[in-house]
């Protein structure tokens, strides 16, 4: 059921001489059009949390003329309850590389940034090294094996704002600029990076790309079903009695099972009460209603995400109220501010459940929904947009516990 080999086939930590850097060869003896053909069929999906496909974004960019296009390696896990990245950068940092080489060649770009939240300094340090000893080994800044392709690499440190897990915010803050999100489109594919083509991928999926290009680990796109394909990440957190890291296979297991099996159910004495699936942008799914497959596809249906693969179990003992507090605090604090609805509304809906815990006034659930669907559509970025769908969930789950007044114990 859990398949736990696939990342942790052949690098080592640091160990670059011992490295083989099987799937950039591979990619360099296909070719660009057939290295991006193999990343499409595998039907892989952006990992990060949207589930853009990561093969047609290359294929874009790749179609488009133009003097210098960028790879960026978004590494600035902000997400709370996820911590995949955080892992695959610090244990697995050869994978990662090989992740970004691969998406250079395949859209013809030289130039590289790998971006690292400012608290991961482990990971941060360990990269640094891996990018030291990369050069000094001429696979980086070097026509790599004689090949006609040569990457040169960056990395930057991020401060610790979470908007700049947004890609436009992110790149904004690589050019020195403030961590502020820009409209799309144009999608940094055409306009990214100091106005050029710009691809930008989250860590895992780079990963993924240099398991789909290892000739020996050609089973990677069978796993899964159409439309989930391969393996994810998932970051097991809350009231569970074995939080951690764990890689499943798509459609392999059920919420549920993830829970109650992977996660080891909940720690004694306690009851589920809620499943948050795919970090706080996420919304919650009851604990009466798990028993679905991990899949794109049946998140969807749910109108739901899989998220980044941050599962939190969260259990009958927390305040509804609190958590709902708790996470409106966090987007009001991290809007970045630039635009009104997501810097307002996020405001008015702290005041609405700050009224409400202070003085009992109840919580206008229609108010706030109306406020969620305003920042949903008209944020011009993905923290605006996802910040209402724990909240709103809650209330929409709970109203009736809500309603009660103060009290928000069913
Ligand atoms: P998005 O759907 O706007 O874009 C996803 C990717 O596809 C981007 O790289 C975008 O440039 C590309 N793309 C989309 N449509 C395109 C088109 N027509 N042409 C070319 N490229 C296109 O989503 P976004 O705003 O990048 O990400 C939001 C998600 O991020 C949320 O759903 C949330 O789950 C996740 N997230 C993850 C965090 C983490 O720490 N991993 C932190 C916060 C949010």
């Amino acid at each position: 059921m859990i398949q736990e080999k696939l990342y942790l086939k052949g690098d080592k930590l640091l160990d670059i001489y011992g490295y083989e850097f099987k799937a950039i060869k591979n990619a360099l003896k296909l070719g660009r059009e057939n290295t991006i053909k193999k990343v499409k069929e595998s039907e892989l999906k952006g990992r990060g949390g949207a589930g853009f496909p990561t093969g047609i974004k290359w294929e874009m960019a790749a179609d488009i003329k133009a003097e210098q296009k960028f790879i960026v390696c978004n590494g600035d896990e902000g997400e709370p309850g996820t911590f995949k990245d955080r892992y695959l950068l610090e244990e697995r940092p050869l994978k990662v590389l090989e992740g970004i080489m691969i998406a250079a060649y395949a859209v013809g770009a030289d130039k590289a940034y790998i971006y690292i939240r400012g608290e991961y300094s482990k990971a941060i340090d360990v990269f640094l090294k891996t990018i030291e000893a990369a050069r000094k080994e001429k696979i980086l800044d070097d026509y790599f094996e004689g090949s006609d392709f040569k990457l040169e690499l960056k990395l930057i440190r991020g401060a610790g704002a979470y908007v700049c897990g947004d890609e436009t915010s992110l790149i904004n803050s690589i050019e020195g600029k403030r961590g502020r999100s820009r409209i799309k489109p144009p999608y940094p594919i055409e306009k990214g990076l100091y106005n050029q083509p710009t691809v930008v991928n989250n860590v895992e999926s780079l990963c993924c790309t240099a398991e789909i290009l290892n000739p020996d680990s050609e089973e990677f796109s069978q796993l899964g079903i159409k439309g989930s394909r391969g393996t994810k990440l998932l970051c097991l957190s809350g009231d569970l009695n074995k939080p951690g890291l764990y890689e499943v296979e798509f459609a392999s297991v059920t919420l549920k099972e993830i829970i109650y099996d992977l996660g080891g159910g909940l720690k004694e004495g306690e009851n589920l009460r809620f499943v948050i699936p795919g970090g706080i942008s996420t919304a919650i799914i009851k604990s009466e209603n798990l028993d679905f497959p991990y899949s794109y596809q049946d998140f969807e249906k749910r109108g739901n995400s899989l998220g980044s693969g941050a599962v939190i179990a969260v259990s009958k003992k927390h305040d509804l109220l609190d958590l709902m507090l708790n996470v409106s605090r966090f987007y009001m604090d991290e809007t970045c501010g630039t635009c009104f609805p997501c810097r307002e509304g996020n405001r008015q809906i702290n005041k609405i459940l700050k009224s409400f815990k202070n003085d009992g006034k109840k919580i206008d659930a229609e108010l706030v929904s109306d406020i969620g669907n305003t920042i949903r559509l008209a944020a011009r970025c993905g923290l605006g947009q996802s910040s209402l769908n724990f909240i709103i969930s809650v209330i929409e789950n709970y109203q009736t516990d809500l309603e009660i007044g103060g009290k928000l114990y069913a």
